[in-house]
C-alpha cells in the first residue's frame, strides 16, 4: 500500500495568512499529525500533494522523508489525485485529506483489514457527525449499496442523510484512472474526487463505507471553529490517558497539554494549567492554577503555585515554586528549594535547600546549597555591555534588599547585612555590610510642627 495525503488546498475558510495545514493543535501542526500517522502504517511510500507556491509548507516538510508532488493550481480533490497518479505504484492506495489530523492508526488498520477481507474496490471511512457541518454525505440505494457522495452544497433534498465522508479512502490503484472522467463541478469550478463514487458505482465496482470511528477522530479542519473543536478532542484524549495513569485534573477542560508531555502518578493539576513542549512532571506534584511550564523537567514531590512560568528549566524533587515566580531558561533548581513570590531566576543554578522567598532577581548566578536569599535581593548581572556572573557559595546568608554587583563571589558561610551594595568579593565566614550609618536627629519632627 502507498499513502497519498492531499494538502494542496487553499484553506480559505481559515481566514489566515498562514497555510491551513501549518496551524497548530498544541505543539504540532495539523500536517505533522497526518504525516506521523501515515508513517506509522509502514506503507511502501507516503506521497503528499502540495501547492508549489507556498514556501512555508515546503520548508516545514523538510522535517520529513516524503515524496512531494506539486499541484500547480488547486482545482479540487480529484485534480489533486490526478497529478499524483503517475507516481503511484502499489496495488492499493490509501488517500487521506491533509486536514484530518486526529485519526488513529488502529482505525486505519481496521479499515485496511475489512477492505482486504471483503475484497472491496473502493472503501470509504464514514462517520455520523453530531453537530452542524459541511461534510459530504453518503447516498445509498434501497438495498444499501452506495451510489454517490453528495457534497454539502448539493444535499437540499437529502437533508436527513447523516452518514458522512471523512475524506479517508482505500482504492485499488488501477481504478484511479477513472478520475479522468470526473467533470468540473459547475458551481464550485472544482473537480471533486468524491464524484468517483458515482462513476465506479455505475460500472458495478464494489464500494463500501465503514462507520468504524467517530468525529473525535475524523474531524476535518476547515475553519477556526473546527480547529478549536479538534483541540478539545485531542486534549480530552491526553487527559483521559493521564487519568488512566493516575493523574488528577480538577478541571480537565481548562488545561493545555502538548503531545510530548509526561506526568507521573498522583500528581494533581489545577484549572488553567498549560504544559507545553517536551515537559515532564514527576509523581506527587501539585501544579496550581494558571501555571505554564514549557520544555522543562519537574521531579517528584514538587509544588508549583499559582501564576508561575517555568521555561526550559529543571526543578528537582521537593521544591516549592511560586506563586508568581518566573523560572527562565537554563535554570536548575536543586532539591527542597523554596522560590517564592515574585522571584525571577534566569540561567542560574540553585543548590539544594536554598531559599529565595520574596521579590528577587537571580540571573547568571551559581548559588550553593542552604543559602538564604533575603527579600528584594538583586544580582546586578548586566553592566550595560555584557552579562557577568554571581557566585554565592553554600550556607551564605544574604540580607534583604542586597545588590550583588557582578562579577562577584560570596564565600561559603558569609553573611551580608541587609541593604548592602556588594561590589567586591566577600571571603568565607565574613560579614559584609555596606550602607551609610544611620543618623537620628532628636526632636526634628517636633520642631517642624512648631514652625508651621
Ligand atoms: C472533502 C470532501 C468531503 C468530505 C470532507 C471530509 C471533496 C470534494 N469533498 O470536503 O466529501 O466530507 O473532505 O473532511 O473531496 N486539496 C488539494 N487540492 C485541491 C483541493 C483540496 O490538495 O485542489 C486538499 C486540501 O488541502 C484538503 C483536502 O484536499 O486537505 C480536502 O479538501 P477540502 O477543500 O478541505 O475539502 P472539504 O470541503 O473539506
Ligand atoms: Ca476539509
Amino acid at each position: 500500500m502507498e499513502v497519498l495525503v492531499l494538502a494542496a488546498g487553499l484553506g480559505t475558510r481559515m481566514r489566515s495568512s498562514k497555510p491551513k495545514i501549518l496551524h497548530k493543535l498544541f505543539d504540532k501542526t495539523i500536517i505533522d499529525y497526518v504525516i506521523e500517522t501515515a508513517n506509522s502504517l509502514n506503507p511502501e511510500k507516503v506521497f503528499i500533494v502540495v501547492n508549489p507556491d507556498v514556501p512555508e509548507v515546503l520548508e516545514h516538510l523538510k522535517n520529513y522523508e516524503l515524496d512531494i508532488i506539486f499541484q500547480e493550481e488547486p482545482k479540487g480533490t480529484a485534480h489533486a489525485v490526478s497529478v499524483a497518479i503517475p507516481y503511484l505504484k502499489s496495488e492499493n492506495i490509501l488517500i487521506i485529506n491533509g486536514d484530518t489530523p486526529l485519526i488513529r492508526e488502529d482505525t486505519i488498520f481496521k479499515f485496511i483489514d475489512i477492505f482486504e477481507r471483503e475484497k472491496i474496490d473502493l472503501g470509504i471511512l464514514s462517520f455520523y457527525p453530531e453537530r452542524e457541518h459541511s461534510y459530504g454525505r453518503i447516498l445509498r440505494d434501497t438495498e444499501g449499496r452506495i451510489i454517490k457522495i453528495l457534497e454539502a452544497t448539493e444535499i437540499k433534498e437529502y437533508q436527513n442523510l447523516r452518514e458522512s465522508n471523512s475524506g479517508v479512502y482505500l482504492i485499488k490503484r488501477y481504478l484511479l484512472d477513472f478520475v479522468q472522467e470526473i467533470k468540473e463541478n459547475p458551481r464550485k469550478k472544482e473537480f471533486y474526487f468524491t464524484d468517483i463514487v458515482e462513476i465506479l458505482s455505475q460500472r458495478g465496482y464494489k464500494i463500501q463505507a465503514y462507520p468504524i470511528a467517530t468525529e473525535e477522530e475524523l474531524i476535518g479542519i476547515n475553519n477556526r471553529n473546527e480547529l478549536s473543536i479538534a483541540m478539545a478532542y485531542l486534549r480530552d484524549r491526553f487527559v483521559k490517558s493521564f487519568m488512566e495513569k493516575g493523574v488528577t485534573f480538577y478541571d480537565p477542560k481548562s488545561v493545555w497539554l502538548s503531545p510530548l508531555v509526561k506526568i507521573g502518578q498522583d500528581t494533581i493539576i489545577y484549572p488553567g494549567v498549560w504544559l507545553e513542549g517536551n515537559t515532564t512532571i514527576g509523581s506527587n506534584c501539585v501544579i496550581y492554577s494558571s501555571v505554564r511550564i514549557k520544555n522543562s523537567i519537574v521531579e517528584d514531590n514538587v509544588e508549583i503555585k499559582d501564576c508561575t512560568v517555568v521555561e526550559n528549566s529543571y526543578i528537582k524533587s521537593g521544591s516549592k515554586i511560586g506563586p508568581f515566580a518566573h523560572i527562565r531558561p537554563e535554570t536548575v533548581i536543586g532539591k527542597n528549594c523554596r522560590i517564592g513570590n515574585f522571584v525571577e531566576v534566569k540561567k542560574s543554578t540553585i543548590g539544594d535547600g536554598t531559599k529565595a522567598a520574596h521579590l528577587s532577581y537571580i540571573g547568571d548566578a551559581e548559588v550553593g546549597s542552604n543559602v538564604n536569599v533575603g527579600a528584594g535581593t538583586i544580582t546586578c548581572n548586566y553592566d550595560g555591555k555584557k552579562k557577568n556572573k554571581t557566585v554565592i557559595e553554600d550556607d551564605v546568608f544574604v540580607g534583604s534588599d542586597t545588590q550583588l554587583i557582578a562579577p562577584v563571589k560570596i564565600g561559603k558561610g558569609a553573611y551580608i547585612g541587609a541593604g548592602s551594595t556588594i561590589t567586591k568579593d566577600v571571603p568565607s565566614d565574613a560579614l559584609a555590610i555596606s550602607r551609610t550609618p544611620q543618623k537620628n536627629i532628636e526632636g526634628w519632627a517636633k520642631r517642624r510642627r512648631q514652625k508651621s
